[in-house]
C-alpha cells in the first residue's frame, strides 16, 4: 500500500513539521527494490530476526522517499538515535504492519502503538500522577478508554524518552503526562531530571486498521500515533 497519512503541522510561524504513516502491505522483495539503502543499514537489514520488522524497516526509507530523502541522508548516532544531515530533525517508529516518522526543523520525538490490554497490566510500570484522571474511565469501568488513554500516555514518554535520549530516564518517575480528553487529540507533559524541568506539547492520532490488511488474524487493531514537541 502506498502511503497511509501525512500531516502537515505548523506550530509557529517557521516551524512546521511533516508527519508520514506508512501502511505495510507489501512483500520484503517489492520494498527492497523500491529503496536506496546505505551499506551500514543493508547489514543492519540483514541481522533483522523477523520479516515484519524487515518490512517496517525498508518501509521507514519509503517514507524518508517520500520527503525527498534517501537512507543516505540519514545516520544513527551511538544511542541508536536516528539524524538527518543537515538542520531538520527526524524521528523513526514501527509497530507491527504501521511506520512512522516525523522530520521538523524543531527536536521532535514520534511513537506508533497498538491498543491491547496487556497494557493494563503494566500500567503501574510506567504511570504514577497519570493514576488520579485514569481512575475515571476506571470507575465507569469503560475499559476500552482506559486502553486507549494508557496507550496515548505510553506513546508519549516513549517520544519524549526519543528526544531527550538520557540514560536514566524513568517514565513513571520523571515524565508526567497531564489530564486529557481523546477527542482533543493533545496534552501537555513535563519532564523532571537531573534538576531539569522540560515541558512538551504532546499531539495524538488514533488510526484503525482494517480487519482485513491482517493476513493472519481477521481482528481490528487500533493504532495510536503519538508525536512530541518540546515546548
Ligand atoms: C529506543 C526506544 C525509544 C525505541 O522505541 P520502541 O517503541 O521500542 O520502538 P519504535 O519502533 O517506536 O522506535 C524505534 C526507532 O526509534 C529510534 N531510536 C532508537 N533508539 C533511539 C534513541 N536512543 N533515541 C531516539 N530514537 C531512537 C530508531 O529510529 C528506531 O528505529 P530504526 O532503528 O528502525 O530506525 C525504546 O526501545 C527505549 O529504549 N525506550 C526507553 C526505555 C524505557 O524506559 N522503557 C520503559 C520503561 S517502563
Amino acid at each position: 500500500m502506498p502511503l497511509f497519512k501525512t500531516i502537515n503541522f505548523s506550530r509557529t510561524v517557521g516551524a512546521t513539521a511533516q508527519i508520514l504513516v506508512w501502511k505495510v502491505t507489501e512483500s520484503y522483495a517489492e520494498l527492497l527494490e523500491q529503496v536506496v539503502l546505505n551499506d551500514s543499514n543493508r547489514i543492519r537489514l540483514d541481522g533483522m530476526k523477523s520479516e515484519m520488522h524487515q518490512r517496517a524497516f525498508l518501509s521507514v526509507r519509503k517514507l524518508l522517499q517520500e520527503t525527498g530523502h534517501t537512507d543516505l541522508d540519514l545516520y544513527y548516532d551511538k544511542f541508536g538515535k536516528p539524524h538527518l544531515h543537515g538542520e531538520k530533525h527526524i524521528s523513526i517508529t514501527h509497530s507491527h504492519n504501521f511506520s512512522a516518522i516525523i522530520i521538523s526543523e524543531e527536536t521532535v520525538g514520534i511513537d506508533i502503538e497498538l491498543q491491547r490490554d496487556k497494557i493494563i497490566r503494566i500500567a503501574d510500570k510506567f504511570c504514577d500522577s497519570e493514576f488520579q484522571f485514569l481512575s475515571r474511565s476506571f470507575e465507569t469501568e469503560n475499559k476500552e478508554e482506559y486502553i486507549r488513554k494508557l496507550t496515548v500516555i505510553w506513546g508519549a514518554k516513549e517520544a519524549i524518552f526519543k528526544i531527550r535520549n538520557e540514560k536514566g530516564i524513568s517514565f513513571k518517575d520523571h515524565i508526567n503526562v497531564y489530564d486529557f480528553e481523546l477527542n482533543v487529540k493533545q496534552t501537555i507533559a513535563e519532564l523532571h531530571f537531573d534538576s531539569l524541568v522540560k515541558d512538551f506539547k504532546i499531539h495524538f492520532e488514533e488510526i484503525e486498521s482494517s480487519p482485513e490488511s491482517f493476513r493472519d488474524e481477521q481482528v481490528k487493531q487500533n493504532f495510536t500515533l503519538v508525536y512530541v514537541f518540546e515546548k
